[in-house]
């Protein structure tokens, strides 16, 4: 029920702190430290490469997660459209583990890529919000969201539950490998939990911003780098599927591989600064568009941040900051959905679950 809510989306985006906080308690044993089942770790420990496989939103969540296994527990990562990757495999390893992210579980995409490398003998891993669902059931092993039910096309609990449990597989594989983390997981996602309701909170600014950069536009572009780049590619489609505004994520430096001739007089770009490395190149890049006459919009983290930005986001570990950088973006897209007069909640041409291929 969305109770006093306008619409569920709107719900669903406010108990993403709640679901943090479930997460670590649900994959933490008596004594607190955070535990997956033991086979699970060793299937990852013991895969020469991993493959993940997903759709929308669970694709992006994937590209996140690769980049947690891969820095953290030292095994490589592809990540993969399952609808591509079901008749353009690349050539696979000797020692495979599949991973399928699916918030429903029952998304045929991936379903059609499960019985085939299950056909070949290879083991797979679903991380779903649905126990008991068809890629569930499938599958050697799950790992459940504790998302609760989501019921808006748009996702977005989900996403931020995937980030979570992926990081967590990532940070207990890296211990059974006896890799040192400096850093404690547990704690850090207690963090983000509590940045994710300081933004919660904030809605009234990200109203301003989808009414200030979105009510008349035709387009609108997001970039980034590295870990801000894959959120882009979510907060693009956030917008695109719920307000119908042609939005596109792009890594901060392919504009001006193609993209940037797009530019026009008041183009709102909005950019994601997040990551210490890449900062001052993404603020170089804003500059590039900025100079064609785009109206951008910079969303930064404390610490990170400049005069020049929209909003500042409270800080959080720089791997986690997905966590917390798709909750303005999800919640700008509401509100342009909102302003525009659109079905937040059931956009048109879309369905929850895609269960035909
Ligand atoms: O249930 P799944 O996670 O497998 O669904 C995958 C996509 O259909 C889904 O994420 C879709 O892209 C959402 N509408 C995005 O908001």
């Amino acid at each position: 029920e969305k109770g006093t809510y306008p619409h569920y989306m709107l719900k669903e985006i406010d108990e993403q702190p709640l679901v943090m906080r479930k997460i670590i308690q649900a994959y933490q044993d008596k004594q607190g430290n955070l535990e997956v089942a033991a086979d699970i770790t060793a299937a990852v420990r013991e895969a020469d490469r991993i493959y993940i496989v997903a759709c929308g939103t669970s694709y992006h969540a994937g590209l996140v997660g690769k980049q947690f296994i891969e820095t953290m527990a030292k095994v490589p990562v592809e990540v993969h459209v399952a609808s591509e990757f079901v008749y353009n495999m690349p050539l696979l390893s000797e020692k495979p583990l599949f991973i399928f992210i699916s918030q429903s579980g029952e998304t045929a995409d991936s379903r059609a890529v499960l019985v085939k490398i299950k056909e070949m003998g290879y083991k797979a891993l679903t991380i779903t919000n649905v126990p008991g669902s068809t890629l569930s059931r499938e599958a050697d092993y799950t790992l459940l969201l504790h998302a609760g039910p989501e019921i808006a096309v748009a996702s977005t609990k989900a996403y931020t539950a995937q980030i979570a449990v992926l990081a967590i597989l990532a940070n207990v594989t890296a211990q059974s490998k006896a890799i040192k983390l400096n850093f404690d997981l547990i704690q850090e996602l207690g963090i983000v939990a509590n940045a994710m309701e300081v933004l919660c909170d904030s809605k009234e600014e990200f109203e301003k911003i989808a009414s200030q950069y979105l009510p008349f536009t035709r387009n609108c572009f997001f970039i980034g780098r590295s870990l801000d780049y894959f959120v882009c590619l979510e907060g693009a489609l956030k917008l695109k599927e719920i307000s119908y505004i042609q939005a596109e994520g792009f890594a901060g430096g392919e504009l001006k591989h193609g993209t940037i001739a797009l530019i026009e007089e008041g183009t709102p770009v909005i950019a994601l600064a997040t990551q210490e490395n890449v900062n001052w190149s993404i603020r170089g890049n804003v500059k590039e568009v900025a100079a064609r006459g785009a109206n951008p919009c910079i969303i930064s983290m404390n610490g990170l941040d400049t005069d020049e930005d929209r909003f500042v986001l409270p800080e959080v570990h720089e791997l986690l900051t997905p966590l917390i950088s798709v909750v303005p973006l999800q919640l700008i897209a509401y509100y342009a959905s909102i302003h525009r007069g659109c079905d937040v909640d059931k956009p048109r041409n879309l369905a929850k679950s895609v269960t035909v291929e």
